[in-house]
């Protein structure tokens, strides 16, 4: 019986199974632990079920040295210093797949809702400031025939691109995988009505879209963004819009994240951010639930990790 240390509460069966086999101690914050507080809770255990919100670093490894395996309770893994935990022989593992429709659903949501003013006009009829018909009054973007352009597509891209279609909607993408279709990342800026980012957080994918990016947009166009706020330069987003470098912005993730209110760039216009909601319908985050757990259970088991990352 292996001590495993499960981040926040999770309200769903798969820990079950963890209990079942292991001592399992649960961080019963409503936030997450800091850094001193995942320490002191990460203390002899050889077994972490994390959250993106949980810097698995240098420092917490170094502090951990029975640890022997750390599921994500997440598909991205920057928050996990994944090749140290390699070098270590500490096994990591993440929930790929079980979350990609569920996210392609809400980036276009997203797309929806910026580019038909949803929330916005939504907003002003619950203020009492529905008066009329009016023949120019929220005027927004068609979604359908427009062009939209994929940054770093993989599954999530994919699977935003197959929606896409569903609306006749002509597809770019861009990336460092070679494939059929792909056009540079200038050219996709250039081109596209909509840019939905779908990349990893890395240093080369870090401010990726920054005031040069945003001026090579169109002025018509909307940007999307459900893969990792850093991907975003968040000032030059704020600075973009208030110019009119590009119409509008929709954002599931933010830097710095959580965006507290007084934000300067949630003054900027034509702005929707959702705090990080992507993945969360009842069924995939507790498919993501079970996917943790079963890494989790196979590494410690001395099995290979159903999930792993590498
Ligand atoms: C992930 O899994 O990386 C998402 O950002 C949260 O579900």
């Amino acid at each position: 019986m292996a001590r495993c240390i499960v981040t926040r509460k999770l309200p769903f069966d798969a820990l079950e199974r963890l209990r079942a086999e292991h001592e399992v101690e649960v961080w019963r914050g409503a936030m997450p632990p800091s850094p001193a507080e995942l320490r002191g809770l990460a203390a002899g255990a050889e077994g972490i079920l994390s959250m993106l919100t949980d810097a698995i670093d240098r420092g917490l490894i170094d502090a951990c040295p029975e640890l022997r395996a750390v599921a994500n309770f997440a598909v991205g893994t920057d928050n996990i210093d994944v090749a140290y935990a390699t070098e270590r022989g500490i096994a990591v593992g993440n929930t790929p797949g079980v979350l990609t429709e569920t996210t392609a659903d809400l980036a276009f949501a997203l797309l929806l809702a910026v580019s038909r003013r949803i929330v916005e006009s939504a907003g002003s009829v619950r203020q009492g400031e529905w008066w009329t018909w009016e023949p120019a009054g929220w005027l927004g973007h068609d979604v359908h025939d427009a062009t939209l352009g994929i940054v770093g597509p993989g599954l999530i891209g994919e699977a935003v691109a197959r929606r896409g279609e569903g609306f006749g909607m002509r597809i770019l993408r861009s990336g460092r995988e070679p494939g059929s279709g792909r056009v540079s990342l200038e050219e996709l800026l250039a081109e596209s009505d909509f840019v939905s980012l779908h990349c990893p957080l890395t240093p080369e994918t870090r401010g990726l879209i920054g005031e040069a990016a945003l001026m090579q947009m169109k002025q018509s166009a909307i940007l999307i963004n459900t893969a990792r706020g850093e991907v975003v330069d968040s000032e030059a987003l704020r600075k973009g819009l208030e110019l009119g470098w590009i119409a509008g912005a929709g954002l599931d993730v933010t830097d710095p994240e959580p965006l507290p209110g007084y934000h300067p760039l949630l003054g900027a216009p034509n702005l929707t951010v959702v705090p990080h909601i992507g993945s969360a319908s009842h069924a995939t985050r507790g498919r993501m639930a079970a996917m943790a757990v079963d890494n989790l259970l196979a590494a410690l088991a001395g099995a290979p990790m159903p999930s792993p990352v590498r």
